[in-house]
């Protein structure tokens, strides 16, 4: 078969190259890529990724072949599915937990934006416990992940804050569900039960800040960056402020996510507008520095080369 591999001899440390098909386990499905889409994840991981490698996460396609111990969806299941590697390519082998059977009516595109953004704002907000009623932060709210969380928390009868830097996005994301709005933690001016932050650095100081007591934040992305610096006293409790945790948060120690990804495929979740382009302009997208504007760039497989 055909996957992208890394290479130290190309611009964009990728290559398009003749790889044997994937040997599954027991517990593993062999699907036929038909879209994947690179993550933030992805693209920080490939770096330092040795030579050889097939990378990707985030994809969707056609069961071939069954798991060997039965469990699982059947062959021409169509599915979405994630792993730490091995998407960017034309077949692939998916843990049975790690994959979700997907309905007709959305489209390949789609369902490879899903697996890893939904996946981690659901798992984030039901971190958060019962949010019904109750003010959820989400930090971030433009990115996939933020979308998703801001769509889920407002799904489960919170009345969801959301910060997104750019204030032009603002009428979208409370289109998706948000109550509030703001270009930054500072405007927000009333405590929060709990906060999902994709940006780190002094937001995650201010989302802690605005915590009541036994509020939790969870530490799910990080992508300003920055250094993290707490000032004396944001830790001293007082009967407003007990008993607040922050947490941090990986999806691959998050185990059994088939039957969510189920869900979330059928959810029409929107998580932005989609750029949808041949698998072939991969390489030349990574080297150019992985524009994108407001969505994800999805990259469909060809099976006929
Ligand atoms: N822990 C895990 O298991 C896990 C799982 C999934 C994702 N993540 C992480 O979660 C984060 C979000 O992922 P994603 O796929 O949703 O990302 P994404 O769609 O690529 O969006 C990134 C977001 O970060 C914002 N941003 C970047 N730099 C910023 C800054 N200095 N200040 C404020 N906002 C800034 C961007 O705002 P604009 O739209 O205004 O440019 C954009 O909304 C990433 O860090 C990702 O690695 C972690």
């Amino acid at each position: 078969m055909l996957a992208w591999t890394t290479t130290p001899d190309e611009p964009s440390g990728l290559a398009l190259s003749e790889v044997p098909d994937p040997v599954p386990q027991a517990h593993e499905v062999i699907v036929r890529v038909e879209a994947f889409a690179p993550n933030p994840g992805d693209l920080a991981a490939l770096p330092g990724a040795p030579a050889g490698a097939v990378p990707g996460w985030d994809g969707s396609g056609v069961v071939l072949e069954p798991a060997a111990d039965g469990t699982g969806p059947r062959a021409g299941d169509r599915v979405l599915f994630l792993g730490l590697t091995g998407g960017w390519a034309q077949k692939r082998a998916v843990s049975r937990q790690f994959l979700g059977t997907a309905p007709a009516g959305v489209s390949w595109e789609e369902l490879a934006t899903l697996p890893v953004p939904a996946t981690s704002a659901l798992r984030a907000v039901r971190r958060l416990g019962s949010v019904l009623g109750r003010r959820v932060l989400v930090v971030g709210a433009s990115s996939a992940v933020g979308r998703a969380a801001v769509q889920i928390a407002a799904r489960s009868g919170a009345q969801v804050v959301a910060v997104a830097r750019d204030e032009s996005r603002h009428r979208e994301i409370r289109r998706l569900g948000a109550h509030e709005t703001h270009t930054s933690p500072a405007s927000i001016s009333s405590r929060v039960h709990g906060a999902i932050d994709l940006i780190g650095g002094q937001h995650l100081v201010d989302a802690y800040a605005l915590l009541e007591a036994g509020g939790t934040v969870i530490a799910l992305g990080h992508a300003a960056g920055d250094d993290e610096r707490f000032p004396y006293g944001a830790f001293v409790a007082d009967l407003a402020t007990a008993d607040r945790s922050i947490t941090s948060f990986f999806l691959a120690t998050e185990p059994d996510l088939g039957d969510e990804m189920q869900y979330l495929a059928a959810a029409g979740l929107d998580i932005g507008p989609i750029d949808s382009r041949p698998w072939t302009e991969l390489a030349r997208w990574i080297g150019s520095g992985a524009p994108r504007g407001s969505g994800r760039v999805v990259f469909r497989v060809d099976h006929d080369a």
